[in-house]
Order: C-alpha cells, then structure tokens, then sequence
C-alpha cells in the first residue's frame, strides 16, 4: 500500500496566491504545492523563490510549477486568479472579468479528471464560488469560498482590541456577503463564553457607549483601509485560506464562516454567502444554523438578496 502525498495547486501566482503558498510551504502544510499560472515563468519564479525557504523549515514540502493538466490527482485547488478592482470599484464591479477568468480555469481543470475541492479566493468571492460550483458540477460540499473568514477575523481583531482580549478568545461571525452588506449576528457574539451584550451591560466605561452598525461597517471596509494604503491585501486572506484548507485536510470539524451553497439555510436558497460551516476531509459537511433576532436574520437576507442579484448575472458564463 503506498500512502497518497497531499497535493494542493494554487491557481494565480499574484500576491494573494503566493502568499498563500508561502503560508501553506512555511507551515509544512502539505506535502506537495503545484504553482499554476498563466504566465508559466511566473508560476516558476514563485516555486524557485519558494524552495530557498525549504533548508530553514520543518518540513521539505514539494513545490513546482504546473499547469491544469496536473490537478488529475490534486486534492484541494486554491483559486486566487481574478480581476482586482481599480481605484474606486467595488469588488462587485470585477464580477465580469472575474468570471470569464474562472470560466477559462474550471474547464480545463475539470477534464484533467480532478475530483477534488475547490477552495475560490477570487473575489467578488460568492459570486466566483457559485460560477465554479455550477461550471465544475461537482457537489456542493466540494465548493467553497473564502467567505466572510476573513472578515470574521478582522471584527475578532476589532472586539478584542475593544475589549483587551485576544481575537482568538472573541467567538463572532461577519456573515452573508463579503462585501458591504454582510451583518453580524450580534446576539451570538462572546467573549469567551460571555454574550457581548453583558460585556457592554458590565464595561459600560470601556464599551458602554459602542456603536454596533459601525463596527459592522468597520470590518466591511477594513479591506479598503489596508488597500488604500498598500494597493492590496493579501496576508490576512492567504491565511483564512490556509485555516479553511487546514480543517479540510486534517479533517477537523473545525467551524468557520466559509461562503457555501445554502439550500434553504436562512430561508435562503441557490446561492453562495458566508454562513458558519463545518469543515472537514469531505469539505462543507454542514452549515450550523445559528439562532439569529429577527432583525439579524431581516439584515442576513437582504445580504443574501444582494448576492442573488449578482449571481443571476453568472447564468450566461454556465447554461
Ligand atoms: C479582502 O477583503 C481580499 O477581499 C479580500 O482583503
């Protein structure tokens, strides 16, 4: 019996698939990383780069350029190719472009024979995981977005700093589309256990008088902050990208707020949004249906109908 190497290709070597290489090689992730690109030297420059770290890590993980014809045997594919937004777009405005970009990806991916899970970085992310799911007929669970993982991240980041806590210890999901019109379910949120509705009832010094909506708005538009002032962002999407494809490959059951398809979920149906989901070695096993007010879940369907709106768009790139 010869045991199978775990083998993940990064499609797009620009600084969101790089970065998630380089997370994916430093944390011996993996056994194999395949870099696949349009601009094949490119692909090559990034593997060149990333086998100078292989001498000062743990573990020597297999690095090289490809190209679609070597997903056949490859278990998780990372699409990070995409149409970035010019000054002032938002990331709904590179749907388009985006989309014929993935569409150029999935078929010949789909006829190397590959059988395994996508994980789609490229934004506007829901929308792109939909356009796979439906261009690629694999089953849903094998189908996920990035999500609002990282903006989940981001209102940890936030709340933690309100709260001198570390994120790690603040459980709170960003939810629907990862964009302007996700919502926090607010009743859910802890700190460590604790709702944080006590913590604002018990700390009214430290956050008596905090505004809600803006930490919402806040998060949503801490990409754009990070953007407006190094052009880009990539750490913080390469290592949400990493957490999903750790939960996957070390089948952890491990929750996070990935985009995935609901069926129902929320009273939402037949489209991608980021809802806290169970991750493990078969992908999206299930979506925890979390308990919202009313008016988190009015908020979540609105979200929800925005990236309908969007998705409809999507139907000449698949019929
Ligand atoms: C972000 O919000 C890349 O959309 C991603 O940083």
């Amino acid at each position: 019996m010869i045991i199978k190497k775990s083998k993940i290709a990064v499609i797009g070597c620009g600084l969101v698939g790089s970065s998630t290489a380089f997370c994916l090689v430093t944390q011996g992730v993996c056994d194999e990383v395949v870099m696949i690109d349009i601009n094949h030297d490119k692909a090559l420059g990034e593997v060149m780069d990333l086998r100078d770290t292989i001498k000062y890590l743990d573990r020597n993980v297999k690095i090289k350029a490809g190209t679609y014809e070597d997903c056949t045997d490859v278990d998780i594919i990372v699409v990070t190719a995409g149409a970035p937004p010019k000054p002032g777009q938002t990331r709904l405005d590179t749907l388009d472009l985006s989309a014929q970009i993935a569409k150029s990806i999935v078929e010949p991916v789909m006829k190397s024979g590959f059988q395994g899970i996508f994980v789609v970085v490229s934004n506007p992310v829901d929308m792109i995981a939909y356009l796979i799911y439906k261009l690629s007929g694999l089953p849903k669970n094998q189908v996920i977005g990035t999500g609002t993982a990282l903006d989940s991240a981001r209102l940890q980041n936030l709340i933690g700093d309100m709260v001198h806590v570390d994120p790690r210890s603040v459980y709170a999901y960003s939810m629907g589309e990862h964009g302007d019109s996700q919502m926090v379910p607010w009743s859910t949120v802890t700190v460590a256990g604790k709702s944080f509705y006590d913590i604002i009832a018990d700390n009214p010094d430290i956050v008596g008088n905090v505004d809600l909506d803006e930490i919402v708005a806040k998060t949503a538009k801490e990409g754009w902050e990070i953007f407006s002032r190094k052009g880009t962002t990539y750490y913080g999407i390469a290592s949400a990208c990493v957490g999903i494809i750790k939960a996957i490959l070390y089948d952890e059951n491990k929750i996070i707020p990935v985009s995935t398809l609901l069926e129902g979920e929320y009273g939402e149906e037949d489209i991608f949004a980021g809802v806290p989901s169970i991750l493990n070695r078969t992908g999206v096993a299930d979506i925890l249906e979390i308990h919202m007010s009313k008016e988190e879940h009015q908020k979540f369907n609105v979200s929800a109908n925005v990236i309908r709106d969007y998705c409809k768009r999507l139907k000449k790139y698949y019929e």
